[in-house]
């Protein structure tokens, strides 16, 4: 099989950050064979409302007007059960909750989730979707760090699915069997999204290299199997959310105390072929189309539209990712930056 047909990949979860990096950033959404970006909303302030979210959509379109950009609100105290009826009728799609300090802009994040109980309950009724950052902070005096932040985590989405058993919610970025586990015991209405790089990596792999620090952190090679398992069996609540989260490079190489390195690993600009590349390493290509498409267009209820063309995917001998994109003054660097991928896009 030299080449595959992906029918509409969708990345249920990126982020494209504002500004001049913004303008850099959301053209690679397309460059990496996706038409369909879930919007994380943990800018600077965060996207706390509708009025916002439309303006940072109008934004992205404005930069590349041919992906369809599903936008999601960041669940601080400001959001009330009113201003989800307003979302809702405004087309927004999700509600994203940080807890409080785990990671990139979080400061504003959630403490306890019972004081939100009315806006998951509007949630419900609205058929807007819960986005869990699902990580609980560390903390020395119950042995928490950010080996088992995720694990401490499970029993909060437990207690939400048991109290709003109709509220979809999707648990983000699973990095552990643990969390693979507790998605698959509960009901239809929990999903949960993989990123591509917690697929190839591991804690070694970020321990001494800051390129591969992101958060969730990756964890242990049982872990992965995991995640490439669950893949492999083509479980449908579980699908692509990339998680790609650039930082300019100065903010990722930093041994400067009060600048800690940033979390992210950005991978939106090699997406697809990455992703056929991992899952064809791990025995799983056959999934390819269930894992970034179809999966989640229906856990979400965005079809893939009529006439759509498919993104065709061509096997290489092995092609090297680029070390650097660079827009003006604005730079990342990509995952794998001069490794080679075994697929790429027929243009
Ligand atoms: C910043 C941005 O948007 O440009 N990040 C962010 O919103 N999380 C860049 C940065 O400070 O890393
Ligand atoms: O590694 C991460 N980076 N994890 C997140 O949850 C946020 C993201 C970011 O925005 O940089
Ligand atoms: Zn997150
Ligand atoms: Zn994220």
């Amino acid at each position: 099989m030299d080449t595959i047909t992906v029918p509409a990949p969708a990345d249920f979860h990126v982020h494209l950050r504002q500004g001049d990096f913004a303008a850099l950033i959301a053209k690679h959404v397309r460059k990496g064979g996706f038409k369909l970006a879930y919007v994380m909303p943990n800018l600077k302030p965060p996207i706390a409302n509708t009025d916002q979210a439309l303006f940072y959509k109008a934004q992205l379109e404005s930069i590349d007007p041919t992906v369809q950009y599903l936008m999601t609100l960041y669940l601080s105290p400001e959001l009330t059960p009113d201003e989800i009826w307003k979302a809702k009728a405004a087309g927004i799609v999700g509600v994203k909750s940080y807890p409080r300090g785990v990671t990139t802009n979080s400061d504003g994040g959630i403490e306890s989730y019972e004081a939100y109980y009315p806006v998951f309950a509007a949630m419900q009724e609205a058929g807007l979707v819960l986005n869990l950052h699902g990580e609980v902070p560390s903390n020395a005096a119950s042995n928490t760090c950010v080996l088992n932040a995720e694990h401490a985590f499970l029993p909060h989405l437990r207690a939400l699915h048991a109290a709003f058993p109709r509220l979809r919610i999707v648990l983000e970025h699973a990095t552990s069997r643990a969390a693979v586990e507790c998605v698959r015991s509960l009901g239809a209405t929990v999903a949960c999204t993989i990123t591509a790089h917690h697929l190839a990596l591991t804690a070694d792999d970020w321990a001494g290299q800051s390129w591969h620090f992101c958060k969730p952190v990756a964890k242990f090679p049982d872990d992965r199997a995991a995640l490439q398992e669950v893949i492999r069996e083509g479980h449908p609540r579980f699908f692509l959310g990339s998680d790609s989260a650039p930082h300019p490079p100065h903010t990722k190489a930093t041994a400067a105390p009060d600048h800690p390195c940033a979390a992210g690993v950005y991978t939106s600009p090699i997406l697809l072929p990455l992703v056929a590349h991992l899952l064809e390493s791990f025995g799983a290509l056959d999934r390819l189309e269930g894992f970034v498409s179809s999966h989640g267009r229906t856990f979400y209820g965005f079809p893939i539209a009529e006439g759509e063309h498919g993104v065709v995917l061509r096997k290489t001998p092995g092609k090297v990712v680029e070390e650097k994109f660079i827009d003006g003054e604005q730079s990342v660097i990509p995952f794998w930056a001069g490794r080679e991928i075994g697929w790429e896009i027929v243009e």
